[in-house]
């Protein structure tokens, strides 16, 4: 993504043993980037949502385990490393991914060898994200493209962000929609707030205006009044976790923006990366895990004053409780089709089978 004129990934290696994010929460008031130098550091960035999204939480946590392991690359330092950073957030399955991935390459290799292996690791983790990612813009592409008219912009929804800043580069919900601006099909994106942290307003917009693609923010309930009206020609939301059955867990509101789709013959489309297919589970709403937040997300909200300083203000009367579900889950009977790098398939068992047959369980007695 290129920002004020220069290219740049959401994570890097910085060098010296350390790696570089940008701090999110500073966004898109100040582009302000940080050093984690440690486990704790990459710990407390993923858990704090320096860093946060599916995919940039997952390579976020590969370099955490490298960290951990350039200060001691012990068996039980590697165990450690996986629990800690486990235990950060609980909804998006590419942390586990990435973890369980690094257990495995990792653990094989003597600890003597192991730091290297690490960053290796951690580095291969975030290219196949943008690989992902450019493959998941190229299917989507086709999507918009066959809903351009003459003259008219091709009206997109989407919620949350699901942006460059949600993954390495590119995004994955923004994959389809840089990839047709791009190409010079006119695209024109509503960008939901999503509160309580809203990433849309914050993250999704900042994201879209440094790449010149035209949007509106609007608050989290417009979406139903604008299928109704027309508005709104597809609707494209990420993944935290999408089941082998194709339910979607993604941030808090996306299923009520499918249901207000499918009374609107609106298409609802979820691009994701595979390892954010958690191939173990089926009923989604019965069985993801949903992340629930500190309630001051919700009774306070941040926002820059009229003097430059950024601060929270209170929107609920003292003492009144409130509760932060981070994520829900829209079943699969909702979503018109999952965008993956390997092409547009059904929310389905079926569907994801024909796009990872190695993923088919053999048959009895096979
Ligand atoms: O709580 P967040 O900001 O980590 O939630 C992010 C989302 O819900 C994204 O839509 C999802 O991770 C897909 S990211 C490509």
């Amino acid at each position: 993504m290129r920002v004020d004129g220069t290219m740049m990934r959401t994570i890097w290696p910085s060098g010296h043993g350390a790696v570089r994010i940008i701090d999110q929460t500073r966004l898109p008031h100040e582009l302000v980037t940080v050093e984690l130098k440690t486990l704790d550091d990459a710990a407390h960035a993923i858990k704090a949502m320096l860093v946060r999204g599916a995919p940039l939480i997952g390579a976020a946590a590969a370099y955490g385990v490298a960290l951990a392991l350039k200060a001691n690359a012990s068996d039980e330092s590697l165990d450690h490393a996986c629990r800690v950073l486990a235990a950060t957030r609980p909804t998006a399955i590419n942390l586990r991914w990435a973890l369980d991935r690094a257990r495995r390459e990792i653990g094989r290799h003597m600890p003597v060898d192991r730091v290297p292996v690490a960053w290796r690791l951690a580095a291969a983790i975030c290219d196949e994200d943008v690989a992902a990612n450019r493959a998941i813009g190229r299917h989507g592409l086709a999507l918009i493209r066959d809903r351009a008219r003459e003259g008219e912009p091709v009206n997109i929804l989407t919620h949350c962000n699901a942006g460059w800043l949600a993954a390495v580069d590119i995004g994955t919900a923004t994959a389809p929609i840089y990839a047709a601006h791009d190409a010079g099909i006119p695209v024109h994106v509503w960008v939901d707030e999503t509160r309580p942290r809203n990433q849309g307003a914050s993250l999704t917009a900042w994201e879209l205006g440094q790449h010149g693609v035209p949007h509106t923010v609007i608050v989290d309930n417009v979406g139903g009044h604008l299928m109704q009206h027309g508005l709104v020609d597809l609707v494209i939301v990420g993944s935290d976790r999408t089941t082998a059955q194709g339910d979607v867990a993604n941030k808090i509101g996306t299923y009520l923006k499918a249901l207000a789709a499918q009374d609107n013959d609106v298409p609802f489309y979820v691009a994701l990366p595979s390892p954010t297919i958690d191939w173990h589970l089926a009923d989604g709403v019965a069985e993801i895990p949903i992340e629930q937040r500190d309630p001051a997300e919700v009774t306070h909200i941040a926002g820059r004053l009229a003097d430059g300083r950024v601060a929270a203000v209170r929107v609920t009367p003292e003492g009144s409780p409130a509760a932060n579900y981070a994520f829900d889950v829209t079943p699969a009977r909702l979503v018109t089709g999952l965008i993956t790098e390997r092409g547009i398939c059904p929310a389905s068992r079926e569907g994801l089978h024909g796009l990872f047959p190695e993923r088919r369980e053999p048959h009895a007695g096979a």
